[in-house]
Parts: C-alpha cells; sequence; structure tokens
C-alpha cells in the first residue's frame, strides 16, 4: 500500500488533519488503535477557539457545532464564592468561544470520512514506524490477524501523549521539558441544566473548582483533588455538596443535581517534546505536548498544530517547496510554550497546593483581585483564553 501521508491517531488532531489534506487534494490514511465507538465515547474538552470553530466550518463539517453549540462571549472568576465577570468579547475586540464538546467533534470528524471510509483505520494494532530518516518511510500494523505495511512521504504522528510515534524519536534528537501537578481533576456529567449561563472557574480555600456545560440540559462541573484519589471515595452526593461549597452560595443556589452520567479523574502535567519533527515524521497535539485543563488549551492547540501542519503539506506538494515544513516545528511550538505559560499560570492562581503556606493565598487572593479591578489584567486573561493568534 501507499499513501502520501501517513497519520496515526484518530483523536481530533489527526482526524482534522486528514480532512484539511483531503481538501487540498493530498492522500492521507488514519490508523487509530482504538475501536471507533471507544474513540466516541471520550469525554474531554469542551470549549472551542475561534482557529477551531474556523477549521471546521473551513472542511464543512459545522453543521452540528452550528445547531448546538454555545456561542460565549465571557466567563466568570471566583474567589471564595464572590463571582465576578470577565468579558472576552468586549476586551478582545469582538473575539468568542464556542461551547460544543470534544465528544461532538470527535463524532462529526469520523462520520464526515462517510464518502471515503477507506482513509479511516480503526482496531490497528501494533503500529510501528520506519526509516524515518531514511527518505522512504513506512508504517506497519496488524489488522484482522493480518500485518500491512504502508509506504509514505510523511508521518503525521497524531496520537496522544501515550502514542507510539514520539517514542520512535531517538533520544539524542530531542528533549522534553515537563511539570507535574500534585493533584487531578475530578469531572462529573449530568442530565441537569447549568447553574450559571457561562463557566466559572473558582479559587476557593477548599480547592479549585469549575463549572461549565455541554448544553442547555446538560452540564459539566469538575473539582480539585489529590493525584492519588480513589474516585469511589466521591458518590454522587458528595461531588454536588463539595461543588456547592467551592462555588459558593450564588451559583449554588441555581445549582441543579442529578445522577452523573460520566464521572473520571484525569491527572494534570504541563510537557513539551521539542522539535516536533523527526526527519519524515511530524508531531501534532498531545502527541507533542499537554496542557493542565486549566484555561481549556488541549484541544484547541492541536487544531492549531495541524492547521499549520497541513498547510506546510500544501506547500509541499502544491508548490513544491519544503521550506515550510522545515519551518513547522518552530513555528507551532512558539504558540505552545505561550499556551503552556497560560495554562501553568491560570492553574497557578486557581488551585490550592499542598505545599501552600498563609503568604502563597494571600499572593493568589491579591492577584485575584488585581484582575477583577484592572481592564489592563483582564485583556491579557482575555486574549489568551480566546486563542492567541497563528
Ligand atoms: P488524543 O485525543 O489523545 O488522540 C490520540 C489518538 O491516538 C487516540 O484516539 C488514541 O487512541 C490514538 N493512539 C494512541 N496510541 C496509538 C497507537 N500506538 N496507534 C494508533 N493510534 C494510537 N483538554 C481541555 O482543553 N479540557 C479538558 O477538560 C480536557 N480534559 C481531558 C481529559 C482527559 C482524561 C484527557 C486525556 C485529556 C483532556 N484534555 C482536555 C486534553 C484534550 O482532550 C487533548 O488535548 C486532545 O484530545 C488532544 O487531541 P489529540 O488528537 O492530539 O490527541
Ligand atoms: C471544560 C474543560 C476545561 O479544561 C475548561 O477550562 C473549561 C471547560 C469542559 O470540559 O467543559
Amino acid at each position: 500500500m501507499r499513501t502520501q501521508v501517513v497519520i496515526i491517531g484518530a483523536g481530533p488532531a489527526g482526524l482534522m488533519l486528514s480532512h484539511l489534506l483531503h481538501k487540498a487534494g493530498i492522500a492521507s490514511l488514519v490508523l487509530e488503535r482504538r475501536t471507533a465507538a471507544y474513540v466516541q465515547s471520550r469525554i474531554r474538552a469542551g470549549i472551542l477557539e475561534q482557529v477551531t470553530v474556523d477549521l471546521l466550518r473551513e472542511i464543512g463539517v459545522c453543521a452540528g457545532m452550528e445547531r448546538e453549540g454555545l456561542p460565549h462571549q465571557g466567563f466568570s472568576l471566583a474567589l471564595d464564592g464572590d463571582i465576578f465577570r470577565i468579558d472576552m468579547h468586549a476586551l478582545t475586540g469582538g473575539s468568542s468561544v464556542m461551547v460544543y464538546g470534544q465528544t461532538q467533534v470527535t463524532r462529526d470528524l469520523i462520520e464526515a470520512f462517510a464518502d471515503r471510509p477507506g482513509d479511516l483505520v480503526f482496531e490497528a494494532e501494533n503500529v510501528a514506524l520506519h526509516d524515518l530518516g531514511s527518505g522512504r518511510p513506512s508504517v506497519t500494523y496488524e489488522k484482522d490477524g493480518q500485518t500491512l505495511r504502508v509506504q509514505c512521504d510523511y508521518v503525521a504522528g497524531c496520537d496522544g501523549y501515550h502514542g507510539v510515534s514520539r517514542g520512535s524519536i531517538p533520544d539524542h534528537a530531542g528533549r522534553s521539558y515537563e511539570r507535574a501537578y500534585p493533584f487531578g481533576w475530578l469531572g462529573i456529567l449530568a442530565d441537569v441544566p447549568p447553574c450559571h449561563h457561562e463557566l466559572i472557574y473558582s479559587n476557593h480555600a477548599r480547592g479549585f473548582a469549575l463549572a461549565s456545560m455541554r448544553s442547555p440540559v446538560r452540564s459539566r462541573y469538575y473539582v480539585q483533588v489529590p493525584s492519588d484519589e480513589d474516585i469511589g471515595a466521591w458518590p454522587d452526593a458528595r461531588l454536588w455538596d463539595e461543588l456547592a461549597l467551592r462555588l459558593g452560595p450564588e451559583a449554588a443556589s441555581h445549582m441543579q443535581t442529578g445522577p452523573s452520567i460520566e464521572k473520571s479523574i484525569a491527572g494534570l502535567k504541563s510537557f513539551v517534546f521539542e522539535p516536533m519533527r523527526y526527519g519524515a515524521l511530524f508531531l501534532a497535539g498531545d502527541a507533542a505536548h499537554i496542557v493542565p485543563p486549566t484555561g481549556a488549551k488541549g484541544l484547541n492547540l492541536a487544531m492549531s498544530d495541524v492547521k499549520l501542519l497541513s498547510r506546510a503539506f500544501a506547500a509541499r506538494y502544491v508548490e513544491g517547496t519544503e521550506a515550510e515544513l522545515d519551518r513547522y516545528s518552530e513555528r507551532a511550538l512558539s504558540r505552545v510554550w505561550k499556551a503552556e505559560r497560560f495554562s501553568w499560570w491560570f492553574t497557578g492562581l486557581t488551585h490550592r497546593f499542598p505545599n501552600m503556606d498563609a503568604f502563597d493565598r494571600r499572593m493568589q487572593v491579591a492577584e485575584l483581585s488585581y484582575i477583577r479591578g484592572s481592564r489592563a489584567a483582564q485583556t491579557v486573561m482575555a486574549e489568551n483564553y480566546v486563542g492567541l493568534p497563528l
């Protein structure tokens, strides 16, 4: 078998990249280890930046988003239950974000393969990358007990943090930067109306909480918990009580509770691998970088990577120049590091760290109070939240 670009992983990055390449007349094959049902059932991010919204429109996979997505022009911060609003729209000269879940985005992107089903393979086992430095790269995988080999010009590693692509790069050819956080997010999804019409990021003495949503009748909430927390210790009733405390009386008075339809704990990490290229392999999305979820940058960074990468492939195949591919890593990383900084900073501002003393807490309180009173500080937040220009 032969194609131009083999894409490893059918998460948002891999699926979007394949559609963008298809639109540019470039052939690709997406290899995904899991089943379609598994990929579509993962509950993850919920906020789309303008870059992501524009990309979905560009490839024409936007009907679901236009129908069900909720445009948000602001979000709120809370300190010990006292809530104030950041007017993103006014502060950024008209930018906003869209509430539309990664689960729906993934479903829509998979459905859009209906007219080229051969380009997306699920349950591709033991994917392995070969001869990445040679000019004649290939990828092998197992499907239904058979081993298959695909010859290609390039490989796009869109297989997330635990994927095989980054691990195929020799140690001497890159380096990683990492920060672990001593807590995770316990998330709950429930079919109840949201407690507020926009998101609330809350710094509370008991720990961080976030009120988010998927629709006018489906809520998504998170509370900070220790990294080694046992999810069994959080029956729904305890979680609703804790959310009410951490979000404060105003939000709690509008909070409707109900049975969880999903509940899970995700760890928090900052991670960047440099460079995002090795020979014929280009990394995109979580395969190259992870952010803590505060600020909702993970999915959006994955999308901006593949936008840059698809443009570079188009320059290679349509105009015959490799210069854009050569610049891909540097250009992507410049934006990645800024989102890493914002996510790290927003996490530090809003979470309770185990080694925090009274002075550290006062610093958080002072910074939140400063943001509340300063249009300049709010503008910095809003500009980062809606997404920096590509
Ligand atoms: P992924 O979505 O990880 O997709 C990678 C794909 O590659 C997967 O389908 C995987 O099965 C496949 N794969 C892996 N290994 C192989 C292999 N060897 N062969 C073939 N295929 C392979 N971001 C936010 O902004 N807000 C959130 O609330 C949020 N919550 C999250 C919760 C969790 C539990 C996780 C893990 C992430 C969360 N994120 C969140 C981050 C966001 O979901 C990711 O940044 C986003 O999914 C990145 O997309 P991706 O396509 O790069 O990687
Ligand atoms: C959601 C997740 C985030 O990380 C965030 O910052 C905002 C919203 C969500 O899942 O709804």
